[in-house]
């Protein structure tokens, strides 16, 4: 069934029926559409602009038809131009005249802006309690692993020592940043445009405010051809979930890199590795691999949205059609990755020892050293130096700080003792670094505990 009979002599041509048609991407939004379609039959009944009973009959029909298609007693029909037409269609078929009076003062432009604004605030939420999952994990993995010592890295080089707890920490504080965008995107996007209709608004006496608390929406939007040609909300979206993906990326990134054979710092469960089909030995990170290729795929999607809205002139024009599917394929995209990333992160193992082997070489307490000097009141430029100095004597004689006698040190810098031992010890060199927000094994269980806090609150705000 096609909405626009009337004006037209001929039917569409069958391959442009099926480049112009959304419904084979748009369906699933059927539910929405059957809501957004349910608070507008309604609010025509209300305002009597239909009649009470028919706007009943309406609202009962819709559900039937949503209960027929989730049961799957009702097939979407495929030829449809789009979800709007096929529910609007099937209605008609099974209430004749009632069904007809359902598109009064409504567009598909405001209705298909409504449909997106509800599917993707459903979206938002899942999204957020699969965010705040992965941030559990990691916040559990902190905490298990808050005194593990291990090298803090700059530009890829050993730089200074941290704790593997406070590592795994920075990652939930860049989820819960990603929790805050995701938030703050929603609180945008949860706005009814009904009544905007095809862009003109309408001259019937409408209740836009009482369809927006129907569908538990915030509000209304304030400017009909803004309600219509408006897709910031899907723009944001996919920009928040680029980020999250930028997120993802430099993680899957660092789990690679810790289950090389160089490194070995981590080791993957079997259930989240593959194997290679020639070389039996090989177990590879394969899904953190994904999860790193994937966020090219978010990245490319936020650029189709902006390049779709650049140019296109008010109100609603048939580019904006292209809208759902990159913002969909961002908001599966990142679904599915979380869904893989989530358990892997879970069920991997940390080889603690390798990570503090790996610190007490590379002379990651340099630093340390120089703030020995500092305490026996040294300027700190002058300690660096002596330190430094030091660094390439161990260098020279193939040793390490910890292991260089302290006629050595005192050679470079007489104010040089005994206690410089327990200075640079690596496990003095966290557990001395107590500024708020640093790596020391208290801090990173005061932190985990803090985020724990947030957690339980941003979880009562989601209800
Ligand atoms: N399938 C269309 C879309 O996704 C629905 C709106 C159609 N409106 C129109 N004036 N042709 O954008």
């Amino acid at each position: 069934m096609k909405l626009w009979t009337g004006r037209f002599k001929k039917e569409i041509d069958p391959k442009t029926n099926d480049f112009n048609s959304s419904i084979a991407f748009d369906s699933r939004m059927y539910k929405q559409d059957i809501e957004g379609s349910k608070a507008h039959a309604a609010m025509l009944g209300q305002t009597g602009i239909i009649d009470l009973i028919e706007s009943r009959k309406i609202v009962d029909e819709l559900d039937s038809i949503l209960s027929d298609i989730d049961s799957g007693k009702l097939e979407i029909d495929k030829s449809a131009e789009d979800i709007h037409t096929f529910v609007e269609g099937e209605l008609t078929k099974r209430l004749g005249d009632s069904g007809k009076r359902l598109h009064t003062a409504r567009s598909r432009n405001d209705q298909v802006a409504l449909d997106i604004r509800l599917y993707l605030t459903t979206k938002c939420n899942e999204l957020k309690s699969m965010i705040i999952g992965l941030i559990e994990v990691v916040t559990d993995k902190a905490l298990l692993y808050k005194s593990t010592v291990m090298p803090g890295y700059t530009h890829l080089q050993r730089a200074q020592p941290i704790t593997l707890g406070h590592h795994f920490l920075a990652y939930a504080q860049m989820l819960l940043r990603d929790i805050e965008r995701l938030d703050d995107c929603k609180k945008r996007m949860n706005v009814s445009p009904l009544g905007s209709c095809a862009l003109a608004g309408t001259t019937y006496p409408l209740d836009r405010e009482a369809v927006a608390s129907a569908l538990g929406m915030n509000g209304v939007t304030h400017n009909s051809l803004d309600g219509v040609s408006d897709r910031d909300f899907c723009i944001e979206l996919s920009c928040v979930l680029s980020i999250v993906m930028v997120h993802l990326s430099r993680f899957a990134e660092e789990i690679i890199m810790w289950s090389s054979f160089e490194f070995k710092f981590v080791e993957l469960d079997d259930a989240f590795s593959t194997g290679s089909s020639i070389m039996p030995q090989k177990k590879n990170p394969d899904i953190a691999e994904l999860v790193r290729g994937k966020s090219g795929r978010v990245f490319g999607d936020l650029m189709t949205l902006l390049t779709v809205m650049k140019g296109i002139p008010l109100a609603y024009n048939k580019d904006m059609q292209e809208d759902k599917e990159a913002v969909f394929d961002a908001v599966d995209t990142v679904t599915m990755c979380l869904t893989a990333f989530t358990p892997m992160i879970d069920t991997m193992k940390v080889n603690s020892e390798n990570m503090r082997k790996a610190a007490a070489g590379g002379f990651i307490n340099a630093t340390d050293c120089a703030d020995f000097l500092v305490s026996k009141g040294l300027p700190f430029r002058d300690a660096y130096k002596a330190s430094g100095e030091l660094v390439a004597k161990c260098l020279e004689l193939g040793t390490t700080l910890e292991e260089l006698p302290l006629c050595e040190y005192v050679t470079v810098c007489d104010l040089f003792d005994d206690g410089v031992y327990d200075a640079i010890s690596l496990e003095r060199c966290v557990s001395d670094r107590t500024v708020y927000g640093g790596p020391a094994p208290k801090c990173v269980e005061f932190q985990a505990n803090r985020i724990k806090e947030l957690l339980k609150n941003i979880g009562e705000d989601s209800k």
